[in-house]
């Protein structure tokens, strides 16, 4: 019977064959422990002596790292692993023998690694990363289906900048000028005007010369955009929607969490209604705080975003930022128009932002004087301002970056680690 590591569970007792790699082994004179790796999962083979042929053991012996292999043997139960099974290997047929395999167990260094990229993939906590970002994405499509949104597809390609003019990349489009997407929502707005509530996961680019543990150049975002809804009732959204997110990493990746040594007793935690501080409020948190660096009007920086979240330990919204920090299509917060209605939510443990949103402004002539005032080329926002004109109705959105939600969830330090292929500022290659 062919199958795979992780169906194996259903074969206890049972001889079957399972297509792998040989991602580590170790041996005795009398027994070799083979640690087999076949996309699905992580797997011992055990391959005793004295009930296989000599050859076989020979070759269990003698297997090189990254071997790709055929193995049949019994399944049967091992409490000790994680994986609660193994295998007792009768037979072994190599596919094909790797020779110098460059990740070897040594410690590499990260620019060795990423180097190594496609190779380094295959590895345990790479591997274990990778699915936890796979399942965010399931549980993303799966919250967003379950709450009456359509998914809708904005273009990479753009005329228009919708987060500022200052980090786009730009190329050209035969004799056009374009940029990449840095952002879908204005074409989310228009989605929403004719779907309701809908939703986005894309990529999306931004030409920072950031190299921090929290950005990346290419990532790929999730951006709802809901008619009628205002900021409150968008930030309930948000707090579902990130509390679903956890949920599901909890149930469905336990082997994951566990092989990141992920503290899972901090994610337990994560449960609605979350946190709530207004800007002002924040500037006077971190000034009690003994930050001297932060004034009334400026953006936060990495720390004081940890400030505020160490002192929650949860998921935290900081609402309401100065209109001048932010985007130009943000609705004046009424109780104070040097403000707007928006939320950063800042993940717990130094992880930052993960969510940025707004409520969006759906009055014609103070979108125009918004777009005036940041000496934004009104021609390119023509279809944008149009949903202003024709039935216009008060509405909100969020996008939630996925590399920083993953590196938050599966606890690594840097969102490098959380793309497959990451573009960073140095980085092109693999
Ligand atoms: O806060 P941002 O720039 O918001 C927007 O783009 C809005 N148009 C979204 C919307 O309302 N539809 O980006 C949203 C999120 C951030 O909170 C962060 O998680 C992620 O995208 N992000 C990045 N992730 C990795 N690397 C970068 N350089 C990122 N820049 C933003
Ligand atoms: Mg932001």
């Amino acid at each position: 019977m062919k199958t795979t590591i992780k169906e194996a569970k259903n074969y206890l007792n049972q001889e079957v064959t399972i297509g792998g790699w040989l991602h580590n082994k170790r041996s005795s004179g009398k027994i070799a422990f083979l640690q087999l790796r076949d996309g699905t999962g992580f797997m011992q083979g055990v391959v005793v002596k004295a009930e296989v042929s000599e050859d076989t053991f020979q070759l269990a012996k003698n297997i090189t790292q990254e071997s790709s292999l055929f193995v049949t043997g019994e399944i049967t139960e091992d409490t000790r692993s994680d994986l609660g099974y193994e295998m007792q290997v009768k037979s072994i047929e190599v596919i094909d023998e790797a020779h110098d395999y460059p990740i070897t167990p040594k410690n590499h260094g990260t620019e060795f690694l990423m180097d190594h990229r496609h190779l380094w993939l295959r590895s345990k906590k790479q591997h274990a990363v990778m699915k936890i970002r796979n399942e965010i994405i399931r549980a993303t499509y799966e919250f967003f289906n379950n709450n009456g949104f359509t998914k809708i597809d904005p273009p990479i390609l753009t005329a228009s900048a919708p987060e500022g003019t200052s980090e786009l990349f730009h190329t050209k489009y035969f004799d056009e000028d374009a940029f990449l997407s840095q952002s879908g929502q204005l074409y989310m707005e228009a989605a929403a005007m004719a779907h309701g509530k809908v939703f986005s996961f894309g990529p999306t680019f931004r030409a920072e010369k950031s190299k921090t543990r929290r950005h990346l150049i290419e990532f790929w975002m999730i951006e709802p955009e809901m008619a009628f809804y205002n900021h409150a009732d968008s930030l309930e959204v948000q707090e579902q929607y990130v509390t679903h997110l956890v949920q599901s990493v909890l149930k469905n990746c336990k082997i994951e969490l566990k092989t990141l040594e992920r503290d899972t007793e901090k994610l337990a935690k994560v449960a609605t209604p979350f946190p709530r501080i207004t800007y002002d409020d924040a500037v006077k948190f971190l000034k009690e705080e003994g930050f001297d660096d932060i004034e009334w009007g400026e953006d936060f920086g990495a720390p004081h975003e940890t400030a505020i979240a160490n002192h929650y330990d949860l998921p935290v919204f900081i609402t309401n930022y100065p209109t001048k920090i932010k985007p130009f299509y943000m609705q004046p917060n009424p109780e104070n128009e040097d403000t707007v209605l928006c939320a950063d939510l800042i993940a717990p443990e130094g992880y930052g932002e993960i969510i940025g949103g707004s409520e969006r402004i759906n009055d014609l002539a103070l979108m125009e004087q918004r777009i005036n005032e940041h000496e934004l080329d009104a021609e390119s926002y023509s279809y944008y301002l149009d949903l202003r004109k024709y039935g216009s109705v008060p509405h909100s959105g969020f996008g939630l970056g996925l590399e920083r939600a993953v590196a938050w969830i599966s606890g690594v330090e840097h969102v490098r680690e959380t793309s497959p292929f990451p573009r960073l500022l140095n980085r092109l290659y693999p």
